[in-house]
């Protein structure tokens, strides 16, 4: 998501939307009927989950780690070492100036090279969650109805790093990194080199959930075949474990036969972001029920072809809820309320690192941005000021 995203402003669903939509099934199972969304307030409850967070203020003022003690040397190893070693050469006693020779000047230590430390890693962090996290799209998907599922999105080895040891079921490496970090407007001119590159980058942190890659825009319109390659380069070349692909029914088939062909595949439903320029801008989806029915036969059409997760992004509460309840893969939320399966946001947003004002529904768990201006003002600062280096 990117924060030109303007705030939903969802039409609230009719009166007549309090009887239950007949979806138009593509396939035969027998499934409970979809209840209609319910005309809640749902825009309030979403914008009251969404109250941003106070910002964290005091990362600039982080501890350091403690060192490792190395244990101490036992006895009998030193003296080995003792007996073994050969003799030292004595350090020559500084030569004494003659008379009328001048004294060779000694430089002093600076304090503060004597004083500094040794560099040091951050300290290892094993997260509480290991054990529980999602190593493949088999484990995502049983993971529904157990307890929500948690995921984050990741465009480097840094991020993937902390994002994994957090203790996400999967990474999501999304064309969002365009407005993120690359300064688009949109996600629209994110293409296969960046995709590739970012998928790459956070494999080589080695995470241990699942890590999915994005399509970006019009992948998936050309042919199968192209499709087919694209989601070989991200799998092969960027390391992806599955692939996103925004679109619904329209986009089932070629799920299936990717799916068939071995490539696991997250589907996308809502507010698809790629489709921006035709939609119009940014909003809620299913306020009104002929769109609630269509999120229903475009999620059917996903599940049926195949997909290992939907993410719902911005669709209204009531409907994201039923949906969830109704089809068999995990939804995965986005600003669609606590009713999902599970919920994914920017990681970006999350940490208060971007220039723009997150959507709405973000909520806020630091401000990196403020962090990091404070900082590299200071080193402006010292080194105009003559105090770096001392
Ligand atoms: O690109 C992205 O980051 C996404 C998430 C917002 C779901 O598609």
């Amino acid at each position: 998501m990117s924060d030109e995203e303007k705030e939903p402003s969802p039409s609230k669903p009719s009166d007549s939307d309090q009887e239950k939509p007949k979806p138009k099934r593509r396939a035969t199972v027998r499934r409970k009927k979809p209840t209609a969304p319910k005309a809640k307030k749902s825009d309030e409850a979403i914008v009251e989950n969404a109250a941003v967070a106070p910002v964290v203020e005091k990362a600039a003022s982080v501890e350091v780690p403690a060192v490792e003690k190395k244990p101490a040397q036992s006895e009998p190893e030193q003296k080995t070492k003792e007996s073994n070693s050969k003799p030292k050469p004595q350090p020559k006693p500084p030569a004494t100036p003659k008379e009328g020779e001048a004294k060779p000047e000694v430089k002093p230590i600076s304090p503060q090279r004597s004083q500094r430390q040794p560099h040091r890693r951050p300290q290892e962090h094993s997260s509480k969650y290991y054990e529980d996290q999602a190593r493949n799209v088999r484990d995502l998907a049983n993971l529904k109805g157990k307890r929500p599922i948690v995921a984050l999105t990741a465009y480097d080895a840094v991020m993937g790093r902390l994002v994994n040891d957090a203790g996400v079921d999967f990474i999501l490496v999304g064309d969002s990194v365009g407005t993120t970090l690359l300064g688009h407007r949109t996600t629209i001119p994110v293409d296969m080199t960046d995709m590739v590159r970012h998928t790459a980058a956070v494999r080589r942190s080695q995470p241990k959930c699942l890590l999915v890659a994005d399509l970006p825009f019009g992948e998936a319109s050309f042919s199968f075949d192209r499709l087919l390659e694209s989601a070989r380069r991200l799998m092969q070349e960027g390391g992806a474990d599955a692939v996103k692909i925004e679109g619904g029914r329209d986009v089932a088939d070629d799920i299936e036969k990717l799916v068939a062909t071995g490539v696991p595949v997250l589907g996308h439903i809502g507010l698809l972001p790629q489709t921006v320029k035709a939609i119009g801008g940014y909003r809620k989806f299913g306020g009104e029920r002929e769109e609630a029915e269509n999120l229903y036969t475009d999620a059917i059409a996903l599940e049926e072809a195949g997909c290992f997760a939907v993410v719902g992004e911005m669709i209204e509460e009531p409907v994201a809820r039923e949906l969830s309840k109704q089809i068999l893969p995990p939804l995965i939320g986005i600003g669609s309320g606590a009713g999902c399966d599970g919920q994914i946001l920017v990681s970006a947003d999350i940490l208060g690192y971007n220039t723009r004002k997150a959507p709405a529904f973000v909520k806020t768990y630091a401000n990196l941005s403020q962090v990091i201006s404070r900082a590299l003002s200071q080193y402006v600062d010292e080194v105009r000021g003559g105090k770096f280096p001392s």
